[in-house]
């Protein structure tokens, strides 16, 4: 090898490290209020790389959402990182209600909107997560607010159709994760 090849070898070793610790993304995500770029590096460490988080950035769909091995997580999640501003049950407190068919932004009917939002923050109190919570652990509360939801079913894009079949508005006493 000459010079300029070895240089050349050393550049693409580093550049191979560089980017396998980056996080990659098919999706053009933007933060929900001011529409500028997001930067998945600023995502803590742990939980970036989970077949969920992977599949979540390549395709903009949640595979959390419905899943009962996940719900009882996300439930905990919400209840310690978003209930005390949005009510437990997703109603509306000093954030809105996240559990009914109405949305600020209308983009949070889709899993790559409410990521973004959850990832991002939006205006006021509504601080960007990406401190508080992993990549995974964002999808994983998003399941809850989907599974929160109480809106006609029509009116819930971010369900598969067999989830549509089996849709019950959430009601506390009887929490689907339980029937
Ligand atoms: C400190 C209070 C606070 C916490 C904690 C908080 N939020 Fe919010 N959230 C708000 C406020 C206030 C808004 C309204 C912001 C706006 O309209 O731009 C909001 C807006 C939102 C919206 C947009 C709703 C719409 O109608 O488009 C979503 C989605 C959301 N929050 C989800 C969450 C989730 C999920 C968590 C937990 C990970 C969380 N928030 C934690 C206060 C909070």
């Amino acid at each position: 090898m000459n010079r300029s090849s070895v240089r050349l070898a050393v550049a693409a070793v580093f550049a191979g490290v560089f980017l396998t610790g980056m996080v990659k993304s098919s999706l053009d995500l933007r933060n929900t209020v001011t529409g500028e770029k997001l930067n998945l590096e600023d995502s803590l460490p742990d939980g970036r790389d989970t077949p969920a988080v992977r599949a979540f950035l390549e395709t903009g769909v949640n595979p959390y959402n419905e899943d009962p091995k996940v719900l009882p997580k996300a439930k905990e999640l919400f209840l310690t990182a978003c209930s005390g501003c949005h009510g437990h049950l997703g109603e509306g407190k000093v954030g809105p209600g996240l559990n009914d068919d109405y949305w600020t932004y209308p983009k949070n009917e889709t899993d790559q909107g409410l990521f973004e939002t959850i990832f991002g923050g939006a205006q006021a109190q509504m601080g960007p997560q990406y401190e508080n919570l992993t990549l995974d652990d964002m999808l994983t509360v998003m399941a809850w607010v989907r599974h929160l939801y109480t809106g006609p079913v029509d009116h819930a894009p971010w369900f598969t159709e067999a989830q549509k079949k089996a849709y019950k508005p959430y009601h506390e006493d009887h929490p689907a994760e339980t029937n």
